[in-house]
């Protein structure tokens, strides 16, 4: 008798009212596959725009990025994971909204028996993405202690753990985010400085901090809003990593701006170039694990929902009503 599991599933790109519940067979792996039985979903941003069809994918699509469990079965060529291991990822292809799963072996990790299930879901996508970050995605002559940073959306969940990675990095990071009730928190994780960008001019306060030199690089997950400002903000040479859109799309770019604004580069980074090989994504997950092991980064989850109310997570995310990290439980 075939493994049945309750999973989300999408037939239609659009709004949260689009997440079905269903249930489905799960078959056994196949070679370089292990079927996984998850404690913990992550929820992440890219969930959305997978549902809404920003990002394309085929229909129907089962959604979701990132969970944590027990390993159930290993298929041929696995080698780095066993029956009864716990374990955790964040991985293409979508489809982490279930109960178990059958996925690809290369991005799963083991998850120390320190972490418990719940903080392994809730961190590897947004944790692995810090790590390539504020490691990997440096200005010309790299990032040393004292440098300053802009991260935006600094109180969300890849922002708190940015907050505080920054801080063990010695970085003065500047964050942004879109409430007093938010800034507070980021700094309390660790921002050096906070800017309340619903209602203050951010590129003004950059200057201000910096006096007038700009930070060497700026985080930009929020996109079309804050895209141009946070040319803005930079010294010269420095670099602008625009990784995410949750405010939209960001326009075609003129590259002549980037010469009469100093000299920048801008970078269009995603995790998954970063954890295309096993070896990659082992060195950064073990990165991660001794940062929060370390006690330097905490995984703060502010929300929980249960599968079935995915729909609502979906929501909250999109309305900028989330803190910290959001988990569904299983
Ligand atoms: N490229 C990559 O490798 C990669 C990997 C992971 C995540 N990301 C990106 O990183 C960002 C953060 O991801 P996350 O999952 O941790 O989400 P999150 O930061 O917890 O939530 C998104 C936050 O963006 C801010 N925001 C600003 N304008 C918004 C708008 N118009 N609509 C909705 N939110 C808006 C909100 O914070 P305020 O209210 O404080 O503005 C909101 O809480 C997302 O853009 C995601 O796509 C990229």
């Amino acid at each position: 008798m075939s493994l049945r599991s309750r999973a989300i599933q999408i037939d239609a790109f659009g709004g949260p009212e689009q997440l079905k519940l269903v249930e489905r067979d799960v078959g056994e792996p196949g070679p370089g596959e292990i079927r996984i039985r998850h404690h913990a979903v992550g929820l992440n941003f890219i969930d959305i725009y997978q549902r809404t069809g920003l990002y394309p994918n085929a229909l129907p699509l089962a959604l979701g990025m990132e969970g944590a469990g027990i390993v159930e079965a290993v298929g041929e060529g696995v080698s780095h994971l066993a029956v009864g291991d716990r374990a955790a990822y964040a991985s293409q292809p979508p489809g982490a909204y279930c109960e178990r799963r059958v996925m690809p072996a290369r991005s799963v990790v083991q998850l120390p028996d320190a972490i418990d299930f719940e903080t392994g879901a809730a961190m590897m996508l947004k944790g692995l993405t810090v790590q390539y970050l504020l490691r990997g995605t440096q200005p010309q002559g790299g990032l040393q202690p004292g440098d300053a940073i802009l991260f935006h959306a600094a109180a969300g969940g890849v922002g708190l753990i940015a907050c505080q990675w920054a801080r063990a990095m010695g970085l003065v990071l500047i964050g942004t985010a879109g409430s007093d009730e938010k800034c507070a928190l980021a700094a309390e994780h660790g921002a050096a400085h906070v800017i309340n960008y619903r209602r203050e001019d951010f590129v003004a306060r950059v200057k201000e901090i910096t006096g007038g030199k700009g930070v060497k690089a700026v985080y930009d997950s929020v996109g079309a809003d804050t895209f141009m400002k946070s040319l803005d903000c930079l010294a010269p040479f420095g670099l602008l990593a625009n990784f995410g859109n949750a405010s939209g799309k960001v326009p075609p770019l003129d590259i002549g701006v980037l010469g009469g604004k100093g000299s920048l580069y801008v970078s269009r980074p995603t995790l998954f170039t970063h954890i295309a090989t096993r070896e990659r994504t082992q060195a950064m997950a073990d990165d991660l694990f001794g940062m929060v092991m370390s006690g330097a980064v905490a995984i703060r989850i502010d929300q929980r929902y249960p599968l079935a109310q995915v729909a609502q997570a979906h929501r909250d995310l999109e309305a900028r009503a989330t803190t910290g990290c959001s988990v569904l439980t299983l």
